[in-house]
């Protein structure tokens, strides 16, 4: 069977963003693998306007070409890696706007978290699992958190990531469940 693909999808958007730190990391970490293919998506490269549709792609077609490009390279993927900002307790508006505007495109499909912040981004993640449901995705248990003093080590005194060890164990635990709902998924949805 080819190798599952996986998204890594960043959150935020903002000129002087940290979100590309930890995306880049979870990319290099994944990337080094042999179980799965795997591409960094930008929102950036997706500038969609506040959805303005008649209705959900579940139930009519999308009229705006940047998200009608933007669900055919969701759909491209078997699974995702979000890695999320937490802003005012909720994953940043970009993202949502960006979940709400694909539904067939996400369905039966699995999804894994990077979050960072004051406490990893654990309540925003949270609240994504949630969202994923939603979206009929199968969320991982395992998240990885950057958080408190490691994340102010990163984001404002220079330290790398990757010399952070229960950052790469957590990445590897996470990345083994992300493969292992994504190829059952995929089977499953093969077989349906
Ligand atoms: C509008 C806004 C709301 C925020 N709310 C939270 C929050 O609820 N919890 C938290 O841990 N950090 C919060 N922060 C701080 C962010 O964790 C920090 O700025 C982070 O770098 C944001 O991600 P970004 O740089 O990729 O945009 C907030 C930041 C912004 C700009």
């Amino acid at each position: 069977m080819a190798l599952p693909k996986i998204a890594i999808i960043m959150s935020t958007t903002r000129q002087t963003r940290f979100g590309e730190k930890p995306a880049q990391w979870i990319y290099a970490i994944a990337s080094q693998r042999n179980d799965m293919e795997v591409e960094l998506l930008d929102l950036r490269d997706f500038p969609m306007p506040f959805f303005d549709e008649v209705a959900s792609n579940a139930y009519a077609p999308t009229t705006n070409e940047v998200a009608v490009r933007w669900q055919q390279k969701v759909a491209e993927f078997d699974g995702y890696i979000f890695v999320t900002a937490e802003y005012n307790r909720g994953i940043p508006g970009v993202l949502k706007n960006a979940l709400d505007y694909a539904y067939p495109e996400w369905n039966r499909k699995a999804a894994a978290f990077v979050g960072y912040g004051s406490v990893g981004a654990a309540r925003s993640i949270e609240h994504l699992r949630l969202i994923c449901v939603e979206l009929q995705m199968a969320p991982t248990r395992t998240g990885v958190h950057i958080q408190g003093g490691d994340f102010m080590a990163v984001w404002r005194h220079g330290q790398s990531l990757t010399e952070i060890d229960y950052l790469q164990q957590n990445a590897s635990t996470m990345l083994d469940e992300l493969v292992w709902w994504t190829n059952a998924l995929k089977a499953a949805r093969a077989q349906s």
